[in-house]
């Protein structure tokens, strides 16, 4: 579509799907989401000039993943956010069958766009070209076209380009897929984020002591933890685990020692970020404070997410919340931003056997949680986590079939700090240590039960709600 055909059907779906959207009781209170249409992958997600930025992956148009344009929140405070002017459309030759995922960066105090042009072909073929966009003074973002074709020796898909500033260059990681359909992740170096060496593969299937493991990585992002180097990635089509990597795709990290140079990446065991039912595609970014700060899309593609019921409300999908990175032991450890306290309520208390609790209000909701024995919490009959000797063992009912899926955290779990909204759960397990992200749909209003004969100790707040302005 060109920009005269496809603004105004924008305009018109953003009129038309908001109040539906915002009407619909599974619309997230504090959460990020779409005002109408499919949000999925966070991009560009940055601390510029005082500001958080976050761009998103949305097909305004409704439901499908086609038109994918980039939103744009900003922030001062993680916690009020206000829509900014749309940032990038896919109205040109180069980024007709998408404005795929990228990152921003700050280039000589403007703010810089790196994203991928797909095009697909009648054939069912495709190209991408990575591609950058600038800020403009109304704070929209002017195209400036493909920088980079294809690299020689991958098929047409390459996309989603993590851009940061290392020493006196400019520094790209690529998901890819090579010629042997095996997933890779590329890094390339710039002087000036338009001419792109390729210096090679850093990780990927059939690299770094993997066999096979996926036929294509997407969504990389490497940054230094620690003095430690941390790739986050997406490597789909990994096997499937007994107890791990259950979801369609996975969203992994690989921790250990960069040399630039060679390139080279020495990392240990390919870790699971998230175990639980939707969580992929996440970005990070660097606070001014110099804290590493975590955004994930709570949705994974090509499973069941068709079938989510807010489809019928003419919106799909939401954020988890932003998540403060540390790294313990090489583990990489995620916890809900501080910032976020500025939502809470009076905080309240609990203490006695599990099944003697009342049940709690869970639309809006945090709590921390320590229990000596089994404990089964109850989310409004949906969605059911099992808190045991072995560790954690979430179950939701399939959207297509009914049948109960679960989804496990293994290890001694000694507490859980949880954060709900009113189609969401975020449970964060020994203080980050694990984290497992599931939507659900209750049919009543949500709630938490307890249940079992664990001795349960509670802090909880309801937490304000925070619509977008
Ligand atoms: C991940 C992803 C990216 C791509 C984008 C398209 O969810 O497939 O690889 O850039 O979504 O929306």
């Amino acid at each position: 579509m060109t920009t005269r055909t496809l603004l105004p059907a924008i305009l018109q779906a953003v009129m038309k799907g908001q109040p539906v959207a915002y009407g619909d009781r599974y619309y997230p209170r504090w959460h990020l989401a779409p005002v109408t249409g499919l949000m999925n992958d966070p991009n560009g997600f940055i601390h510029f000039q005082g500001r958080y930025h976050l761009f998103y992956q949305w097909n305004p148009l409704g439901c499908a993943h086609q038109h994918k344009c980039w939103g744009h929140w900003s922030s001062a405070d993680l916690t009020h956010w206000r829509h900014e002017p749309l940032a990038l459309m896919p109205d040109e030759e180069y980024d007709r069958s998408g404005c795929y995922s990228g990152s921003a960066v700050d280039d000589n105090g403007r703010l810089t766009l790196c994203y991928t042009g797909n095009v697909k072909f009648d054939d069912g073929s495709r190209t991408a070209w990575q591609c950058l966009a600038v800020q403009n003074a109304d704070g929209g973002f002017d195209k400036l076209g493909p920088v980079m074709p294809l690299p020689a020796g991958y098929t047409g898909h390459v996309r989603d380009p993590k851009v940061w500033r290392h020493g006196e260059h400019w520094y790209m990681v690529l998901g890819a897929q090579d010629l042997a359909l095996q997933g890779k992740v590329l890094l390339l170096r710039s002087d000036n984020l338009w001419n792109w060496e390729n210096l090679g593969e850093i990780a990927g299937s059939t690299l770094g002591g993997f066999d096979e493991a996926g036929y294509m990585w997407e969504c990389p992002d490497l940054f230094m933890l620690d003095g430690k180097a941390v790739l986050i990635c997406c490597p789909q089509g990994v096997t499937r685990e007994e107890k791990r990597y259950l979801n369609t795709y996975p969203s992994a990290y690989l921790c250990g020692d960069l040399d630039y140079d060679k390139p080279e990446f020495r990392h240990g065991p390919l870790v699971e970020l998230d175990a639980g039912f939707e969580f992929y595609a996440p970005q990070t970014t660097l606070t001014d404070d110099g804290r590493r700060l975590l955004i994930g899309w709570m949705g994974v593609p090509d499973g069941e997410e068709m079938l989510q019921p807010t489809v019928a409300q003419g919106w799909i999908h939401q954020m988890t919340c932003p998540r403060e990175l540390t790294l313990r032991d090489g583990l990489l450890c995620q916890q809900p931003v501080r910032e976020l306290a500025a939502l809470r309520g009076e905080e309240q208390r609990l203490e006695g056997i599990a099944a003697t609790l009342p049940s709690l209000a869970a639309e809006s909701l945090e709590l921390m949680l320590e229990a000596q024995g089994e404990v089964t919490l109850d989310f409004a009959d949906t969605l059911r986590l099992e808190w045991t000797r072995d560790g954690l063992r979430l179950a939701r009912r399939s959207l297509a079939c009914g049948e109960w899926m679960h989804r496990y955290w293994q290890g001694d779990v000694r507490r859980l700090h949880i954060l709900c909204d009113r189609s969401s759960v975020e449970i964060f397990i020994n203080d980050g240590e694990g984290v497992m992200s599931s939507r659900y749909f209750p049919a009543t209003d949500a709630t938490l039960g307890f249940e079992g004969d664990a001795q349960l100790r509670l802090r909880y707040w309801s937490l304000r709600a925070c619509m977008v302005e």
